[in-house]
């Protein structure tokens, strides 16, 4: 199993290139399967996540083809709709099939996730919503059978503003009869290129970007192309890195999307220089410390909250940080106190109490966001750190070790 190892305390500077969004294209490349034919994604990044959903495609039947950030899938032989748990527990975002297999094919088996790493994360929400759209539901050894000779446009309201159940219900109700309307969607920009490019392929969404998306069914859809939105998680983990740890510039980004994260990083005395598709840090002496609450977007996203805790351990002083859209995602804490961070978790909230170093130790990747935040508290601590498990991190971050060496730090990555 490959290991990362950080001597850390080592200065940043220069520029990092960011990559496309893992949780941009994993819903596109399922919404391929809404229409037969071929479809070209530019910019996708070299992910085990984005490999998974490849894998997913080839054995619903579709054809892909990857090369240099370009991906080409041909979803004309496209056959079984199915999706079995090796693959769903393996990504989560597998289940993101289930609103276009439905729609295209009329039933769809798709294994149920399951728990997760950080706590139970159901998916009452697409399930509900596809009953509404006229599904019939039934749980078979852990798979979702869902059936349906034609989807009914109706009104859903998601009881919380969920990225995966407003992407699966909108894609299962692009071309179901009449209108539907969804009320309290998520809003994160994910969410809205997976509209744009829905619409791309001849769907009808309107309220694109806002918390109500109406969706008037049409009776065909057709391939389109499209290059995806840069990850904004990524740029917000290379920023934080920089807070640390020097001079740098995150390019190929959208600033918009990282608004909430700027201002953050600005409350801690950093300074922020922005561009159309830039943005430039530098860090202050002292980090100062700020409290940060999660909240979907354009709030501060969840996805950052593990770099955040890693930031506020160096902090001057002591500072709060709430996750309110998990309640149980702090699996870094235990390896961050292992660095010798000094971190109190009470419920879905971290109580930190900035030190003015970290010491390197051997430390264990727990998921992707938990192995970006030990990274970045490897770089800023003194010594040399080994992070193990670290296929969670290529689950979601593309050639890490790489870009971060070019930044200047002393990072590789070991295989046995
Ligand atoms: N929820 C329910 N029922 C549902 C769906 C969600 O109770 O049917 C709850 C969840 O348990 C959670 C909250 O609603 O408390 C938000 O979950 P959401 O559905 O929005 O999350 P997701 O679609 O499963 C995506 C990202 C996550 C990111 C969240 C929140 C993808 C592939 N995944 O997950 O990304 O944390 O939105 O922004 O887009 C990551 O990239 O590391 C990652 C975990």
């Amino acid at each position: 199993m490959d290991r990362i190892i950080i001597q850390g305390n080592k200065p940043l500077s220069g520029t990092v290139k960011i990559s496309g969004a893992k949780n941009a294209v994993l819903p596109v490349m399922a919404a391929t399967l809404l229409a037969p034919g071929e479809f070209t994604i530019h910019k996708v990044p070299d992910l085990r996540d984005t490999r998974t959903m490849m894998k997913l495609l080839n054995m619903i039947g579709a054809d892909t083809t990857f090369d240099n950030g370009t991906l080409t899938i041909d979803s004309s032989a496209a056959n079984n709709p199915e999706a079995p748990y090796d693959l769903v527990k393996t990504m989560r975002a597998s289940f993101y099939v289930l609103g276009p297999l439905i729609s295209r094919f009329g039933k769809v088996n798709v294994s149920l996730p399951g728990g997760c790493a950080w706590g139970p994360r159901p998916v009452d929400y697409h399930l509900k919503g596809l009953e509404q759209l006229g599904a019939k539901l039934n749980l078979e050894s852990g798979n979702i059978l869902a059936e349906a000779e034609e989807l009914v446009g109706t009104d859903i309201y998601f009881e919380f503003p969920s990225v995966g159940a407003t992407g699966n219900i909108a894609m299962a109700a692009v071309r179901a009869r009449g209108t539907t309307k969804l009320y309290n969607c998520a809003k994160e920009p994910e969410i809205t290129q997976l509209c744009e490019f829905l619409n791309g392929m001849g769907a009808n969404i309107k309220g694109i970007g806002t918390d109500t998306l109406v969706i008037e069914g049409v009776n065909e859809l057709r391939p389109a192309d499209i290059e995806i939105i840069p990850d904004r998680i990524e740029a917000g983990t290379f920023l934080i890195a920089g807070a640390l740890l020097g001079e740098i510039k995150v390019a190929d980004v959208k600033p918009e999307h990282l608004e909430n994260v700027i201002n953050k990083l600005r409350q801690t005395d950093c300074e922020i220089k922005a561009t159309k598709d830039t943005v430039s840090i530098i860090p202050p002496d002292n980090i100062k410390p700020v409290d940060m609450t999660t909240a979907v977007f354009p709030g501060f996203p969840t996805d950052l909250q593990a770099q955040w805790v890693a930031l506020m351990s160096l902090a001057n002083g002591s500072s709060v940080v709430t996750d309110t859209v998990y309640h149980d995602r702090f699996s870094h804490i235990p390896e961050l106190a292992r660095l010798g961070a000094n971190i109190k978790v009470e419920n879905n909230t971290a109580f930190i109490r900035g030190k003015k170093s970290l010491v390197a130790a051997p430390v264990m990747s727990t998921d992707i966001r938990a192995s970006a935040s030990l990274i970045i508290a490897a770089l800023a601590a003194r010594g040399k750190t080994e992070i193990s498990r670290v296929y969670h991190i290529d689950r979601g971050y593309e050639n890490i070790e790489q870009k971060f060496k070019r930044l200047g730090a002393d990072i590789y990555r070991k295989s046995d």
